[in-house]
């Protein structure tokens, strides 16, 4: 009976469309799943249920379609493992709006993909976390164990796939986060929250080797683009960041089981007004770690308040033991524009893992009209190389 009615629900519910010699591809369209696009009835297991259908499908390839409309959801988890060699396509062509009651999310995401390889989220649609809703419950500095706030979508244990051309608006927490996955592509993302949004990052990464992140635009209240621990062969390149806090690696070092960060090219950027340019920020009293292999270049920085900025005291309670975290081979190359502060370029490194192979070449960064001369290169327990012309001056190591 069970095995009729499955049959049944697959004539019903999903289409075949010829792609290439003979190959199908199943395509699982959410209304058909009871989905309602009316952006009132809540729709969480219809998508669920569906997406279940397209993962499960036989062929090499399906598709969820979410069509044009508004669908409501709560807590979604897209779960693998799927098909073995099946491209699972997500396209998302409506408007995804995200429950602001904050009880029905049991973990700290809204949309999360787990445990799949070759999946492609796209579709040209958006992804509207309603987060102006829930922003007061953020936590931080004033609120202790305040709760994470959901992250729009998730990708956790995620092999080779891509997220392309959405866009993301008002996340409750961050707009998108990439978690212990590997061979990622992400590119054409449209990302907008308010500027005094509180950890609205744009992209958030921990644990994933092998990502590129290209050609988006970010506009937010936090980091446009973080790279937190266990980072490897990271590349970011032709974001548009601005207004947020700019491009950093970190925070590094707050928690005992993080791992080190490796392999970093941030490149072909423009940051327009965010408080930071390029940043690494880690913690003080850290476990022992490293940030290595890290280039910023090509940047263009537009009335950015710290244009670069190497922080390993970073909101840091404790004063005495100083951050663990060892920085080396840091390269700032090309990176011009203007800054809002007199402090444009800062290293403050760690009193007991002093930063090594910091090299700045051809910084060319001249205060907004407001600001009288800038202070030269701030160096704390580092002795940066300095080639070709570099502005502001250099620091006296
Ligand atoms: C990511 O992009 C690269 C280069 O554009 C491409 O070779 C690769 O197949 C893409 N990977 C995925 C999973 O889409
Ligand atoms: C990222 O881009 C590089 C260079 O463009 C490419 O070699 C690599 O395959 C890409 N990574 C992924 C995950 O597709």
């Amino acid at each position: 009976m069970a095995i009729k009615v499955g049959i049944l629900l697959f004539l019903v519910c999903s289409t075949l469309i010829p792609i290439g010699r003979g190959l199908a591809e199943t395509v699982v369209d959410v209304t058909k799943f009871g989905a309602k696009p009316n952006g009132k009835v809540d729709s969480s297991m219809e998508m669920i249920r569906a997406w279940n259908k397209a993962c499960k499908s036989p062929g090499p390839s399906a598709k969820l379609l979410i069509p044009r409309g508004k669908f409501r959801t709560g807590e979604v988890i897209f779960q693998g493992p799927c098909t073995a060699n099946k491209r699972v396509t997500v396209e998302i062509q409506g408007t995804l709006i995200a429950d602001t009651d904050l009880s029905v999310y049991t973990s700290d995401y809204w949309i999360s993909f787990e445990h799949v390889d070759n999946v492609v989220v796209t579709g040209g649609g958006t992804i509207n976390g309603r987060g102006q809703a829930t922003w007061k419950y953020a936590a931080g500095d004033t609120i202790q164990n305040a709760p994470l706030l959901p992250v729009s979508m998730l990708f956790q244990s995620v092999r080779h796939s891509a997220v392309h051309h959405l866009n993301f608006v008002n996340s409750m927490g961050f707009h998108m986060k990439v978690t212990d996955s590997s061979g990622i592509n992400v590119s054409h993302l449209h990302i907008t929250a308010p500027k005094n949004s509180p950890n609205t990052d744009g992209i958030h990464i921990s644990e994933t080797t092998h990502i590129n992140i290209t050609d988006s635009v970010i506009k937010t209240g936090d980091d446009c683009v973080s790279i937190g621990d266990g980072n490897t062969n990271v590349i970011v390149s032709k974001i548009k960041c601005g207004p947020g806090h700019g491009i950093s690696i970190g925070s590094i070092g707050k928690r005992a089981d993080e791992k080190s960060v490796k392999g970093v090219r941030v490149s072909d950027c423009t940051l327009t007004g965010t408080t930071n340019g390029a940043r690494i920020k880690t913690y003080r009293a850290s476990p022992k770690l490293q940030v290595s292999n890290i280039i910023f270049e090509n940047l263009i920085l537009k009335n950015v308040k710290r244009p670069i900025i190497i922080d390993q005291d970073y909101n840091s309670k404790n004063r005495i033991q100083p951050s663990n975290v060892k920085i080396r081979d840091v390269h700032f190359r090309n990176i011009r524009g203007t800054t809002s502060s007199k402090n444009a370029v800062t290293l403050t490194c760690s009193k007991s893992n002093p930063c090594e192979g910091i090299e700045f070449a051809n910084i060319d960064i001249a205060p907004t009209p407001k600001v009288r001369g800038l202070l030269p290169v701030s160096c704390v327990n580092a002795k940066p190389i300095f080639k070709g012309k570099v502005k502001p001056a250099r620091c006296r190591c």
